[in-house]
């Protein structure tokens, strides 16, 4: 019978290549036993049954052959939530906690500001923000209907109940509506970027990541057409691709938006660029 130390030490022989090698063969095996990474540091020596090996052994080959970790646990952590994933939907990158970061310095706490999060994916944006400002209301949308499924299941295992879920294109599903501050994290990589083919991106969905030759076909008619949904002093907040700030700064100027500013990710790359509506 493997013990918990000898199974993790097999596993990541398996998927050394992989930066994260130790991380995610914790998170397989915690999956698996049910237990937590500290229980798992705590009790090395302990023995795994045979079917739980078996398993750990199979989801690690899964892991191996590139499926990401959030798919074979079917979760993914984004700020302190767990939240549900599936092949559906963009797995939360902690990049984007950068915006929901920057947004919560600009939110007040006093007041129910109206908030949208387009293209909300497993709702990663529209659910951290809720949790933090239940006064606010928050109208998330996605035109994947299947995405839309996860992100209300996240919200109900939350118990949040300021968010609405609507499905449609970008604004359109916001009617004439008029926020306080629009938030989006939308498809932003080059449609013939090699990454696409590559690790963690080849298992989301195409429609969740590429936009365009350049990356920037969604960032730029969200930013064309944001001021028609906001209050004068509106903010609109995009993130986008680390060499994209200079390209979002220029065209959120150009449609009248003021003290544009660009926010780092943790990895120092300029990441989220917004402005407000004069
Ligand atoms: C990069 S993912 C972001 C998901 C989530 N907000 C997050 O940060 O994890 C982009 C999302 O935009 C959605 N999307 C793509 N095109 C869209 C469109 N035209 N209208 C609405 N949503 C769209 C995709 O389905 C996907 O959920």
């Amino acid at each position: 019978m493997a013990s918990v130390k000898q199974a993790l030490q097999w596993a990541l022989e398996e998927i050394n290549e992989s930066d994260s090698g130790q991380l995610d063969a914790e998170l397989l095996l915690g999956e698996i036993i049910g237990k937590s990474r500290a229980w798992i540091y705590t009790w090395p020596e302990s023995a795994l049954g045979e079917h739980e090996h078996q398993l750990f052994q199979q989801l690690v080959m899964r892991r191996k052959s590139g499926e990401p970790v959030a798919h074979l646990i079917g979760k993914q952590e984004f700020w302190s939530l767990e939240l549900k994933v599936t092949g559906d939907t963009l797995i939360p990158r902690p990049e984007t906690e950068t915006l929901v970061e920057q947004a919560l310095k600009l939110i007040p706490t006093d007041k129910s500001w109206r908030v949208a999060d387009l293209g909300t994916g497993t709702g990663a944006i529209a659910i951290a923000i809720a949790s933090e400002r239940p006064d606010c209301t928050i109208i998330a949308t996605d035109q994947s209907r299947a995405a839309l499924s996860v992100a209300e299941e996240n919200s109900s295992n939350h118990q949040l109940n300021n968010i609405e879920y609507r499905d449609g294109s970008w604004f359109l599903p916001l009617e004439k509506e008029k926020f306080n501050i629009i938030l989006s994290n939308p498809p932003y990589i080059a449609m013939e970027d090699p990454h696409l083919e590559q690790g963690d991106l080849r298992y989301e969905p195409n429609s969740a990541l590429a936009s365009g030759k350049e990356g920037m076909d969604d960032i730029r008619y969200l930013i064309n057409h944001a001021a028609n949904f906001l209050h004068k002093d509106g903010i609109l907040m995009i993130e986008h691709g680390y060499d994209q700030g200079e390209k979002a700064r220029e065209l959120l100027q150009q449609q009248s938006f003021s003290s544009v500013t660009t926010t780092h990710d943790i990895s120092g790359h300029e990441r989220v660029s917004y402005g407000f509506l004069t």
